[in-house]
């Protein structure tokens, strides 16, 4: 992580003395992390010092140690976080202090304390450390003999942790930090790198591991609470043996339900967690100086919304259920719709299309075309969308009852999805259009009415997806599809035509999509006087081509130059590019005004 060197340095030199507060539930692995902290050689450590404060709050709660506590602590909060705020020495410049949310039980009317500070000297951070509470209520019953409360939402804090975080992300006007313990478990060194980094202090290499055994700074409750962690010298030793299998009962499967989301509202803020792909198990390393997901991605979609089923969730949230049909068998139909400069292009011709493909397939309960605009626009309206833009409207055949392909079992109707990006033709994820593209031609053939009509848009998209996996794999942009008698029928993503003598050719409609693209670029060669034949066309008739160029609603018009390694020209073609221009006008001009 050497590029974390450089950064810190410059944050540090603006903070000279930091306390840092992690807050968490129990059982989150929050003191094998003071430990890792209590290996640093600035670092000062105060395990709990809200814990006597809230055994004196609470007089009904048992501990061994309860009386001996209150006895040796200061029992009022706010003197307490005061003096947290204030203990920096320049031998120990930083103050790490463990706290479980629920000891601060005076939070809402104490909360301000939490940044306060005379000296400017001090920076005061807050982080969050979470747990998944499967896990946590998994390993709530091996010490209820000291604890004796249930395992409840209120009991592992979440919702505190929730409060607080809202309060502090308030009041900094920043994101707050998150750790999440698997992932600390996991990539020790990864996460504590990183919220080292954040909070503007030099990692230690220190930081990864200690001796076994109890520390001068555990709190007197150590001997009851302790124990895993005393026999462990890192965080994954302290738990790899600990993997086991549960079965929860119905009280704690209620637990988990309602504490899940708020987990999982903070663990889109965890470092090292891919906020758009949450579920991914793949921890996410970010060099800070580099741009993040890769060259496809723009960060403009990071924070877009998506309409599913009834209403518009935040990208990350934007979710179908593991019982959708989409899911279960690709059994939903889809378009491709662009926004040209206010306008929708070609709107009712694709909400036509997708009503006869969700037709054709016979599926019921479809919602209709009223609501389907609706959803469209409201979808555009809350991104600011007007220009620029591509939806990806998809139409599934709803969730079902039981995993299985019957639409018998589909009892809740169609589910829609409007996918809303920023796309245009300068995306790295759309065609050249001026340079042109190359293609293969592909060994898996395009359906046509014998097997899967081309001529109903569905999602079952994996005939095409081989293709493209062939183009892939033979660095061609895309791969030209065959019909089964090996004529051609279009790319694996757009119809295709070609040039010959100055005559446009394209493939008969039966074993390509009738794509919209395909329609208005033969409407635009006849009102243009250019001859236009629809046949079927064999594959060297293309590969002796004057032009060939392919049509799709979000790569528009795009010229090929080389097919299966046959140059087909060098430039783009004089019929590509006037197409091109009169298509351009089109756009501009033509389109479903958005409200
Ligand atoms: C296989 C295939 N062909 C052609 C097209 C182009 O159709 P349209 O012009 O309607 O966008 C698409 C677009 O979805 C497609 O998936």
């Amino acid at each position: 992580m050497e590029f974390l060197c450089v950064e810190f340095l410059c944050v540090c030199a603006m903070s000279k003395y930091h306390t840092i507060y992690l807050w968490s539930g129990p059982r989150s692995l929050s003191t094998a992390t003071m430990y890792s902290f209590g290996q640093r050689n600035d670092t000062q450590i105060h395990d709990e010092p809200l814990y006597a404060h809230w055994l004196n709050e609470n007089e009904s709660i048992y501990r061994p140690y309860r009386e001996k506590l209150i006895e040796s602590s200061d029992c009022d909060s706010v003197s307490v976080i005061r003096k947290l705020n204030s203990l920096h020495t320049n031998e120990k410049p930083i103050v790490f202090a463990k706290h479980i949310a629920k000891q601060y039980t005076n939070f809402n009317s104490t909360k301000s304390v939490l940044f306060e500070t005379k000296n400017e000297n001090v920076k005061i951070h807050h982080v969050f450390l979470i747990r998944n509470p499967f896990d946590m209520i998994k390993s709530w019953d091996d010490r209820l003999e000291i604890h004796k409360e249930k395992c409840t939402l209120d009991s592992m804090s979440l919702a505190l942790l929730v409060q607080m975080y809202s309060y502090i992300r308030e009041t900094t006007n920043k994101t707050p930090l998150v750790i999440d313990s698997s992932l600390l478990k996991t990539h020790p060194r990864e996460v504590l790198s990183m919220l080292c980094y954040e909070l503007g202090i030099p990692f230690q290499e220190e930081q990864l591991s200690w001796a076994k055994g109890p520390k001068s700074f555990d709190g007197l409750w150590a001997e009851h609470w302790y124990h895993s962690v005393h026999n462990s010298s890192g965080f994954n030793a302290e738990t790899a043996a600990k993997e086991s299998f549960v079965t929860f009962n119905q009280e704690q499967l209620s637990v988990y339900r309602e504490a899940l989301p708020f987990y999982e509202l903070l663990l889109r803020s965890a470092i090292g967690v891919n906020m758009l792909c949450p579920n991914s198990s793949k921890i996410e390393l970010y060099n800070p100086l580099m741009p993040k997901y890769g060259e496809f991605f723009d960060p403009k979609n990071a924070d877009i919304m998506i309409w599913v089923g009834d209403k518009l969730y935040p990208r990350e949230y934007a979710k179908v259920s593991v019982f959708d049909s989409a899911v279960q068998g690709g059994d939903a139909v889809w378009e491709g719709i662009r926004i040209y400069k206010n306008k929708i292009f070609k709107l009712q011709e694709h909400v036509n299309r997708l009503f006869d493909s969700a037709k054709a397939l016979d599926f019921q309960n479809i919602p209709d075309k009223e609501f389907v605009f609706s959803a469209i626009f409201k979808t555009l309206a809350a991104n600011g969308m007007r220009d620029g833009a591509h939806v990806r409207l998809t139409l599934t055949r709803g969730c079902k009852i039981t995993s299985s392909m019957n639409p018998k079992f589909n009892v809740f109707g169609c589910n829609l999805l409007v996918v809303p990006e920023w796309k245009n033709v300068q995306n790295p994820t759309t065609y050249d259009n001026d340079k042109g593209i190359s293609l293969i031609t592909a060994t898996t053939r395009r359906q046509g009415p014998a097997t899967l009509d081309s001529k109903i848009h569905h999602c079952n998209l994996i005939n095409n997806i081989l293709a493209k996996i062939q183009a892939n794999n033979s660095d061609a942009h895309d791969a030209l599809m065959l019909d089964c008698e090996g004529f051609v029928a279009e790319t694996n993503a757009t119809n295709i035509f070609m040039v010959k003598d100055s005559i446009v050719h394209t493939p008969t409609a039966d074993y390509c999509l009738p794509g919209v693209t395909r329609k208005t670029v033969i409407e635009l060669l006849k009102q243009n006087g250019v001859p236009i034949v629809e046949r079927k066309i064999s594959l060297s008739e293309f590969h002796c081509a004057d032009e060939i160029f392919t049509t799709g609603t979000m790569g528009e018009l795009t010229p090929v130059i080389s097919v299966d390694g046959r140059r087909i020209s060098n430039e783009k073609g004089p019929i590509t590019s006037s197409l091109q221009k009169w298509y351009k006008e089109l756009t501009l001009t033509m389109g479903v005004e958005i409200p």
